[in-house]
C-alpha cells in the first residue's frame, strides 16, 4: 500500500489518529472497540425461528403454537426468548405510500377494525408471553422466496412495484414501522434482493421482477462490492438507532459468508451469517459449522458468528439421529452460536426437547466472557474444541466427525492446565465426573461429540493467554486486503443444485484471517524454529484490539512466522494502551528470533496490538504473537 509505504515509522507511534493525504491510517490506534455495541446481544440470541420449520408457509398458528410448547415445556425459562418470523409474511407494500401489508389470512389479528394491518397485536401477545419478537426483510428491492422458491405460497401478490417488499430504498420506512410502530424487538436483514435480480436472471427476463444490479456475488468475493453492501447496512444501523431510542434490538446480518462478511460483519451486526443454509444432513452441518469454527476472533459479546438455525428434528437430526441431534446442538454452543430452534415444536418429541433444554449446554453457550471455543486439536476425522468459561473453567469437546469410531487422548495442554495436577471433568451430557491427570483416553463414537466442563490449575497461573479469550480480541484490521477463499470449509452437495454444474468450491472468504493458537493459515505458530502453543497469528499491517479486564501487565514473544514466503520483509511490532504509545519492536524479519515485547496496562481499558510491515502491497506476511498473554 502506498499510504504504508509513505509513513514514517515516528508516525505510527503518535497517539492520535494519523493522516496523510489518502486518509485515515487503519493502523493508527483508536483507543476504541470497534466491533458492534449497537443493539442488545452481550449473550448470544436463543429463541424459535419459522423458516426450517415451515419455509414460506407460516401463519399465526403455527408460530404461536411452537412459542406456547416453548413455555409449557420450560425451554422459555432456560432462554429462548426470541420468536421469530421470516419469510412469507408479506402480502404487498402498498404503492400509494410504500407501506407494508400484512397477510391477514394467515395472521388474522393483524386485521385491524379501523386502519392498516398491524403486527402490533401479536407482538403484544408475544411481549404478554414474554417473548421477544422479530421480523424479517431483505437489502434489496425482493426477497428469497421470490428469487428461489419454486411454488407461489406466500409471495408478495399484486403488481410489480407492489411486489417489491425489501427495504432497498425504504430503509428508514420500514424500520419504523417494524420497530417505532409494530414493537417488534429483532430483525434479520437477508441479501437476495442484491444478489439474485440481474438483468438476465430469468425471473427477470420473463417479466416477474425489476432488474437491480448485484452488489453480491456469492461465488466471487472480487465481484461483490463490498463498500455499496456496507452502506446498506450502515443505512439500517442508523434507522435501528433512531427508531429504537432504547437500543433494545437485535441486527441479525444474512449475506451467508458472501463478500468477506466473515472478515466485518462483526462490525456492522449482532450476528452474522457465515455460511449458505442449514439442511438437515450431515454434510451440510458439518459446511455450516466449518465456516464458523475457525472465527473464534471474530465473535464477541455483542457481535456472533452465526452458523444458521438450528436443523434439530428434521432428517439427520430427527429423532432417530439423537447422537447427530446432539453433536449439532453441542458445536453450535462451543461456538457461542445463536441457538434459534427451527422445529415445529408441536411435534417436537421428547428426547429432542431434552436436548434443547440441556441447561449444562445452554450454560456454555451462554458464558457471560463470550469466548468462542478455539480448536486444539484438529484433523478431518476428530476435533478437540476448548472454550475459557467466565470462571476459569474449561468446556471441552471431542467432535468425531466420521464414519469410524476414535479412541481419542485428552490432554492437559489441550485444556491449557498443568498435567501435575488432578483435573475434573463433567460430562455435560450424562453428569459423570471423573478425575484425571496429564492425559485421560476417551472413546468417541461416530457422529459423535463428547463435551465436558473441565476444571484445574492452569498453565499460565497468573493471568490468560489472549487466545484463551477470543472475547476480548478484535482483529479491527486483520490484514487480509485481497480476501481468499477458505479451503478448510466442508464441501458438501448444495440440496438445491444437487451434483448439477461442477460442484463446491471453496466460496467462503476469510482465509488468511486472525487465528488463536495458529497461524492465519493455519500452521503452528513458529518464529525462528521455535514453537507457541499459545498465541496470536495473524497478518502483518493489522491492528488488534485488545479489553483489559483488570490486567496489570501485557507479554508476548513477537516475530515474523517461518511460515512467511517473503523472508526479507521487515516488519514492526507496536503496543498502545488507549491510544498512547508504549512499547515498540526495531524492524524483524523472518529468522529473527522471537523478540519479547510488554508494557504495563494497569488502568487501560484498550490494549492495540499493531504488526506494520511498510512497503507490503496485498496480504502481508504472516506474523505471531507468541504466548501473548495479560497478566495480573
Ligand atoms: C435465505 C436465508 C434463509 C431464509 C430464506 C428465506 O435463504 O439464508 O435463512 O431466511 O432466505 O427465503
Amino acid at each position: 500500500m502506498i499510504l504504508r509505504r509513505l509513513l514514517l515509522p515516528i508516525a505510527a507511534l503518535c497517539a492520535s489518529t494519523a493522516l496523510s493525504a489518502q486518509g485515515p491510517d487503519p493502523l493508527a490506534p483508536t483507543g476504541r472497540w470497534s466491533a458492534y455495541r449497537g443493539g442488545q446481544a452481550d449473550l448470544p440470541p436463543m429463541g424459535w425461528n419459522s423458516w426450517n420449520a415451515f419455509f414460506t408457509e407460516i401463519d399465526e398458528e403455527k408460530l404461536l403454537g411452537s412459542a406456547q410448547r416453548i413455555l409449557d415445556s420450560g425451554l422459555a425459562q432456560k432462554g429462548y426468548r426470541y420468536i421469530n418470523i421470516d419469510d412469507g409474511w408479506w402480502l404487498k407494500r402498498r404503492t400509494s405510500d410504500g407501506r407494508l401489508m400484512i397477510r391477514t389470512e394467515q395472521f388474522p389479528s393483524a386485521r385491524m377494525a379501523h386502519g392498516d394491518p398491524s403486527f402490533r397485536p401479536l407482538t403484544d401477545r408475544l411481549h404478554a408471553m414474554g417473548f421477544r419478537a422479530g421480523i424479517y426483510s431483505d437489502l434489496g428491492r425482493n426477497i428469497c422466496s421470490q428469487a428461489y422458491s419454486t411454488g407461489k405460497a406466500q409471495l408478495p401478490e399484486g403488481t410489480m412495484a407492489e411486489r417489491e417488499v425489501g427495504l432497498y430504498g425504504h430503509i428508514d420506512q420500514d424500520i419504523r414501522l417494524f420497530f417505532a410502530d409494530w414493537g417488534f424487538d429483532a430483525i434479520k436483514v437477508d441479501g437476495c434482493g442484491i444478489r439474485a435480480f440481474a438483468a438476465d436472471a430469468e425471473r427477470v427476463r420473463n417479466g416477474q421482477y425489476r432488474a437491480l444490479p448485484p452488489l453480491i456475488d456469492q461465488a466471487s468475493t472480487s465481484r461483490s462490492d463490498i463498500p455499496a453492501v456496507k452502506a446498506l447496512f450502515a443505512d439500517i444501523n442508523k434507522a435501528l438507532a433512531r427508531h429504537n431510542p432504547d437500543g433494545g434490538y437485535l441486527l441479525s446480518l444474512c449475506i451467508w459468508g458472501s463478500a468477506n462478511v466473515r472478515g466485518w460483519g462483526k462490525d456492522v451486526g449482532n450476528i452474522s451469517r457465515t455460511s449458505d443454509d442449514i439442511a438437515p444432513n450431515w454434510s451440510r452441518m458439518l459446511t455450516n459449522y466449518d465456516s464458523a469454527v475457525r472465527r473464534a476472533l471474530y465473535a464477541h459479546p455483542g457481535s456472533w458468528n452465526d452458523p444458521d438455525m438450528l436443523f434439530i428434528g428434521a432428517g439427520d437430526f430427527d429423532a432417530q439421529h439423537l447422537t447427530e441431534a446432539r453433536s449439532h446442538f453441542a458445536l453450535w454452543a462451543m461456538m457461542n452460536a445463536p441457538l434459534l430452534i427451527g422445529a415445529d415444536l408441536r411435534q417436537t418429541p421428547q428426547p429432542l426437547l431434552d436436548i434443547f433444554g440441556n441447561a449444562a449446554l445452554i450454560a456454555v453457550d451462554q458464558d457471560p466472557a463470550g469466548n468462542q471455543a478455539v480448536i486444539a486439536f484438529d484433523s478431518d476425522g476428530l476435533q478437540i474444541l476448548v472454550k475459557t468459561l467466565s470462571n476459569g473453567d474449561k468446556a471441552v469437546a471431542l467432535f468425531n466427525r466420521g464414519m469410524a469410531p476414535v479412541d481419542a487422548v485428552l490432554t492437559a495442554d489441550h485444556l491449557k492446565f498443568r498435567a501435575d495436577r488432578d483435573i475434573a471433568l463433567s460430562d455435560l451430557w450424562t453428569g459423570a465426573k471423573s478425575i484425571f491427570s496429564k492425559e485421560t483416553k476417551l472413546h468417541v463414537e461416530p457422529r459423535e461429540t463428547l463435551v465436558f466442563r473441565a476444571s484445574g490449575q492452569r498453565q499460565l497461573a497468573d493471568g490468560v493467554y489472549l487466545s484463551e479469550r477470543p472475547g476480548i480480541v478484535n482483529p479491527a484490521v486483520d490484514g487480509v486486503v485481497q480476501p481468499q477463499p477458505d479451503p478448510t470449509i466442508y464441501r458438501s452437495i448444495p440440496g438445491w443444485r444437487s451434483t448439477r454444474g461442477i460442484g463446491e468450491r471453496p466460496i467462503y472468504a476469510g482465509w488468511g484471517g486472525a487465528m488463536p493458537d495458529a497461524t492465519p493459515y493455519n500452521q503452528p505458530l513458529t518464529v525462528a524454529g521455535r514453537t507457541f502453543a499459545s498465541g496470536i497469528g495473524i497478518l502483518a499491517n493489522s491492528r488488534l484490539e485488545v479489553r483489559n479486564e483488570g490486567f496489570t501487565r501485557f507479554t508476548a514473544q513477537v516475530g515474523v512466522d517461518d511460515s512467511a514466503d517473503d523472508g526479507g520483509q521487515p516488519v514492526r511490532f507496536f503496543l498502545y494502551g488507549d491510544g498512547k504509545p508504549m512499547a515498540s519492536t526495531p524492524p524483524l524479519r523472518r529468522g529473527t528470533a522471537a523478540t519479547a515485547l510488554s508494557a504495563d496496562v494497569k488502568g487501560v481499558a484498550i490494549i492495540e496490538l499493531v504488526a506494520r510491515a511498510d512497503g507490503v502491497s496485498g496480504n502481508a506476511v504472516p506474523v505471531s504473537w507468541g504466548d501473548a498473554a495479560l497478566h495480573r
